[in-house]
């Protein structure tokens, strides 16, 4: 006689490409997908806008992302328009030299264009500007 299970219609019971309960494998750890997104939270100054940086994003990009525009023309670390002061945090470049003094480094300039978040950053830009799309 065959048995044919109630949950599985159509598979036996006993089927051998059906391990017994103790045997299956462990459901996949979903931990990881609800964890915060790998980012640091930036806030501009003077406005106290704030938003994520990815860390593999210029702070260019993840400000444009959240529908904040900071002044720009080259994009890549050279005309100094994106100039801005670093309050509190610390950065990498995406280019190996960015149009900065080793003085104005240490004084905690940055090219934002070229610079991404290695911490939460403060950063101080009076002319940065909502976008018409940006929310709030
Ligand atoms: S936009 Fe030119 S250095 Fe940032």
């Amino acid at each position: 006689m065959t048995l044919l299970s109630p949950a599985r219609p159509g598979r036996r019971a006993g089927d051998a490409s059906i391990p017994p309960i103790g045997l299956r494998p462990a459901l996949p750890d979903l931990s990881a997908v609800n964890a915060p997104a790998d980012t640091y939270p930036v806030t501009l100054d003077p406005q106290q806008w704030t938003f994520a940086a990815g860390k593999e994003e210029s702070l260019f990009q993840a400000a444009r992302r959240a529908g904040i525009r900071l002044p720009t023309i080259c994009r890549n670390g050279t005309c100094r328009t994106c100039f801005s002061r670093m309050e509190s945090g610390s950065v990498r470049y995406l280019v190996e030299w960015p149009g900065l003094s080793a003085q104005e480094k240490q004084e905690g300039f940055i090219l934002p264009c070229v610079a991404v978040a290695t911490a939460p950053i403060v950063m101080v830009n009076p002319h940065a500007e909502k976008t018409a799309d940006a929310a709030g």
